[in-house]
């Protein structure tokens, strides 16, 4: 149902314009939106991918995206990032985001992103856009105590701690290389390292404490970085402050350890919590006694593919064969019908096109199902499961999952 009193708009780059744009946003979220929040975030939008919604002069939604690439098996794909999606609560529910969205895809298509990708504050929003989930996240909270791992390991480099500048210099650079392995990763603008991501931005610090950042090196190589936050926070007996690890990437697993190896040594601290690690987290093979990690499950970045054959193209397969998909897509209905995937054995590269008539399909399923197994998150057989899929060829789930299988669950530590 559209409400014609209210029109979609693209807020022009005046400072006036964008701080009301920006209104819908900071108020569902209920931020404290201060002028340096405002100021930052200025400086990471790309103004010609905001839209708004109106109602009179007033903006009463808005949502962003920003140009990113996303790592999937065998290569990357363009990807619109969705961000700052927010509708005035007096304007709820009256077709707003709809509106928005399919302005945001519309976009992304001129654009030739064939994905769309974003976290969500809510879980039951996006699928009613085609979005499903393409990684989890795996949260975890331990005493401090508690964080020991099973077996010995050599001592291995040092760490030290290095300011915005100098991790400028050095991080991004990692981070780079470890993107193009990692499936799920997304690539990070200069900007965003430099003013958030680095930076102690106002934001988290009232409830998570002071950020720093710690480099490790090895012979004078940089291997792994980790970006935490200690807040602190004292009683009669003593200190307890909590360690918030934001992010935490090694070159290889042994420099991953002697970082959380040299986080669990910060005195004063009789917590540590993660917010963003991969799932299956290697530390739950690790740890003495994995069970005190509480690790959490949830939904991690969802992925919407806008141009579906385009999307399939853009990753590899892990074996040679053929697979026929009956897609529905409600939102965008270009994606809808039979895609034949022919994989050539040799380079695990697809062709895909609409099936002939002729062609029996493997599975049916919906758009949003299908961007769960796109990066290898879940697999044909996990959906059948799931009831989420139909076999319309006996063995065609085995067959599905032969191609899309990957050797790695991924991981996104972006928060988009
Ligand atoms: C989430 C939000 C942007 C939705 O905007 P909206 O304009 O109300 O959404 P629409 O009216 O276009 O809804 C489209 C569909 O999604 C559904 N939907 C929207 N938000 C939903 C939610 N939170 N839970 C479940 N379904 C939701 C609607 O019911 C509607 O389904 P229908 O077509 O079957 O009726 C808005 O409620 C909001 O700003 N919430 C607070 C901030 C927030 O969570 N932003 C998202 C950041 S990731």
């Amino acid at each position: 149902m559209h409400d014609e009193a209210i029109q979609i708009r693209q807020p022009t780059g005046d400072t006036e314009t964008l701080r009301a744009f920006i209104r819908p946003v900071s108020t569902a979220f209920a931020d404290d939106y201060t002028d340096e929040m405002f100021q930052m975030d200025r400086q990471l939008w790309e103004v010609d991918r905001l839209i708004g919604a109106v109602d009179g002069e007033t903006w009463v939604g808005a949502a962003g995206a920003l140009s990113m690439r996303l790592t999937v098996p065998g290569g990357e794909v363009r990807a619109a990032g969705l961000t700052d999606v927010g509708v005035a609560p007096s304007h709820r529910r009256r077709g707003i985001l709809t509106r928005m969205m399919r302005w945001l895809l519309d976009q992304a298509t001129e654009r030739a992103e064939p994905v769309a990708i974003l976290y969500a504050s809510d879980g039951a929003i996006y699928p009613n856009f085609g979005f499903g989930m393409g990684t989890l996240r795996g949260t975890f909270e331990i005493d401090r105590h508690a964080f020991r791992f099973a077996r010995p390991a050599e001592p291995l480099g040092r760490v030290r701690l290095v300011d915005v500048d100098e991790g400028m210099r050095l991080i991004p650079a990692l981070f780079e290389r470890l993107r193009t392995e990692r499936v799920g990763e997304v690539s990070r603008h200069p900007d965003r390292w430099r003013l958030q991501l680095l930076a102690d931005d106002g934001r988290m610090r009232p409830g998570l404490g002071m950020k720093s950042n710690a480099v490790l090196e090895v012979d004078g190589q940089l291997r792994g970085y980790a970006i935490y936050r200690v807040k602190s926070e004292w009683d009669e007996r003593g200190a307890k402050n909590t360690l918030t690890v934001l992010e935490l990437s090694g070159l290889d697993p042994a420099a991953e350890r002697a970082l959380w190896e040299w986080l669990a040594g910060i005195d004063l601290v009789a917590k540590i919590q993660a917010w963003r690690t991969s799932v299956p987290s290697p530390l739950f093979l690790q740890m003495a006694t994995p069970r005190r990690l509480g690790l959490t499950i949830a939904d991690g970045m969802w992925i919407r593919l806008i141009d579906l054959q385009a999307a399939l193209e853009a990753r590899t397969y892990a074996a040679g064969g053929t697979v026929t998909l009956e897609v529905t897509d409600a939102f965008c209905p270009a994606n809808e019908g039979r895609w034949t995937l022919d994989v050539a054995s040799d380079r695990g590269m697809a062709s895909v096109s609409a099936a002939t008539t002729a062609v029996e399909a493997d599975v049916a399923l919906d758009t949003t199902d299908l961007a769960t197994v796109y990066l290898g998150t879940f697999s044909f057989a996990d959906l059948a499961r799931a009831g989420r899929l139909a076999e319309l060829r006996p063995g065609g789930v085995a067959a599905a999952d032969l191609l899309f299988r990957t050797a790695e669950a991924p991981h996104s530590a972006t928060m988009v």
